[in-house]
C-alpha cells in the first residue's frame, strides 16, 4: 500500500486528506524542549543524528502524523559553505555576511558542502529505518533567495533590504551568491534523497518580497534549476514548493517550476486556490498557524472549511507557516481530530 503522502503527491483525490505541519517539531512540544536542552543548543541539535532524530520522531509519536519532516535548519547550507552561523536566544540567526566579491571568494565550491553536513544525512538514515511504515520522510532546504537574505543580512530582516540593495547595487556579486546555494542545494537535497528522503520541499519564505521580474529570476528561475536537477537524477521523487507570500503568482506554480505540489501561505483563501492553484496538481498548508495558539470553535470551522475547498482534488492538510512556541499542543490534536472527522 502506497503512503497516503505520496499518493496525494501524485495526484490524487482521497477522502482524507493526510496531514503533517511546519514546524512539527519544535518549542511548543515540551518534550522537544527536554531534548534540545539535552543536546545543549539548537545547532548542537541539528548536528546531534541520534537527537535530531529522535526529535523528528516525537510529533510523530504524539499525534501520528502522516508525514516526518527532517530536523535540520535551512542555514546549515551557509555554514558547510563556510559562513559563521550562530542563533541568539530569543532573537534569531546571526551569520557572517557576503556582501562583495572578497567575502564570496571565501566561501567554498558547491561540491564542498558534505562533510559538514555529513551528519543530517546519518539523520535521514536512522529515520528512514526507524519511522512507521505508514509515515513518509520529507527533506528540505532553503531556496537561494530566502538563503541569500540570511547570508547578505547576517540576520533576519522585516523587508529583506540588505538583499534587495545587494541586488540593485552589485548584481554580479549577487548573481554568483544565488547560483552558489542554488548548485550547493542541488547537492544537499539529492544526498538526502540518496539517503532516505522521500520528498523534498524547498522553503522560499521570503519570496513575497520579490515582485514583477525579480519574481521569475530569483523564486522561478532557481526553483526550475534545482527541481530540473533533482528530477533528472531522482525522477520518481516527489518535489514541494513553497514560495511563500506569492499571491497571485500562485497560479501556474506548479507548471512554471516543474513541482509536483505547491504549499500555500494562509494569504489566499482556500476557495481561490482550490480554483486557481489547485486545477493544476496538488496542493498543502494554508490554516492560519496562530489557530494553533487560540484553538476552539475557529479552529475547527477553518479547518473543516479547508477540508471542503481543497476536497476536489490531491490536498494536504498543513499551515500556512510553521507553528509557534506558544501553541497548545491540545489544539494540534483538535485539528487532527477535526480533519479525520471532518470527511
Ligand atoms: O519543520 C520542521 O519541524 C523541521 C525543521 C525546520 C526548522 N527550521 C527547525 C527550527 C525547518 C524546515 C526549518 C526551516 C527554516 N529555518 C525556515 C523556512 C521556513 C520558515 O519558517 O519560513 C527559515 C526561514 C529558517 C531559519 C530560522 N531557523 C530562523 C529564522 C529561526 C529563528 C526563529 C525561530 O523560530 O526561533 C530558526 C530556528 C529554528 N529552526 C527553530 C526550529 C525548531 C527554533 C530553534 C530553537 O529550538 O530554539
Amino acid at each position: 500500500m502506497t503512503k497516503t503522502i505520496l499518493r496525494a503527491l501524485a495526484g490524487e483525490t482521497l477522502p482524507t486528506p493526510p496531514i503533517w505541519m511546519m514546524r512539527q517539531a519544535g518549542r511548543y512540544l515540551p518534550e522537544y524542549r527536554a531534548t534540545r536542552a539535552q543536546a545543549g543548543d539548537f545547532l548542537s541539535l541539528c548536528y546531534n543524528p541520534e537527537l535530531a532524530a529522535e526529535v523528528t520522531l516525537q510529533p510523530i509519536r504524539r499525534y501520528g502524523f502522516d508525514a516526518a519532516i527532517l530536523f535540520a535548519d535551512i542555514l546549515l547550507i551557509p555554514q558547510a559553505l563556510g559562513a559563521d552561523l550562530w542563533f541568539v536566544t530569543g532573537e534569531g540567526p546571526r551569520l557572517s555576511t557576503v556582501t562583495s566579491a572578497d567575502d564570496l571568494k571565501k566561501l567554498k565550491p558547491a561540491t564542498d558542502i558534505h562533510y559538514h553536513l555529513s551528519p543530517v544525512y546519518e539523520t535521514v538514515r536512522i529515520l528512514s529505518r526507524e519511522l512507521p511504515s505508514e509515515t513518509t520522510l520529507i527533506g528540505f532546504a532553503g531556496a537561494p533567495w530566502t538563503v541569500a537574505t540570511y547570508m547578505i543580512a547576517g540576520q533576519g530582516t522585516p523587508d529583506q533590504g540588505p538583499a534587495h540593495a545587494l541586488k540593485n547595487e552589485n548584481r554580479e556579486v549577487f548573481v554568483a551568491l544565488l547560483d552558489l546555494i542554488t548548485d550547493a542545494t542541488i547537492n544537499y537535497m539529492s544526498a538526502q534523497i540518496e539517503a532516505g528522503a522521500e520528498v523534498v520541499k524547498i522553503f522560499d519564505s521570503w519570496a513575497g518580497s520579490l515582485s514583477a521580474q525579480d519574481f521569475q529570476d530569483f523564486a522561478i528561475a532557481p526553483a526550475i534549476k534545482i527541481i530540473a536537477a533533482l528530477k533528472a537524477k531522482h525522477p520518481g521523487v516527489p518535489i514541494i514548493a513553497f514560495p511563500r507570500g506569492a499571491g497571485e503568482a500562485y497560479v501556474g506554480l506548479h507548471a512554471a517550476t516543474g513541482a509536483d505540489c505547491v504549499a500555500l501561505d494562509d494569504g489566499v483563501t482556500a476557495e481561490w486556490a482550490a480554483k486557481h492553484v489547485q486545477v493544476d496538481g496538488c496542493i498543502q498548508g494554508n490554516l492560519k498557524s496562530s489557530h494553533m495558539v487560540t484553538g476552539g470553535d475557529a479552529l475547527v470551522s477553518e479547518t473543516r472549511r479547508i477540508v471542503d475547498a481543497f476536497k476536489g482534488g490531491p490536498h494536504i492538510f498543513n499551515l500556512g507557516h510553521g507553528i509557534t512556541p506558544d501553541a497548545d499542543p491540545e489544539n494540534v490534536q483538535l485539528m487532527i481530530d477535526t480533519v479525520r472527522e471532518a470527511r
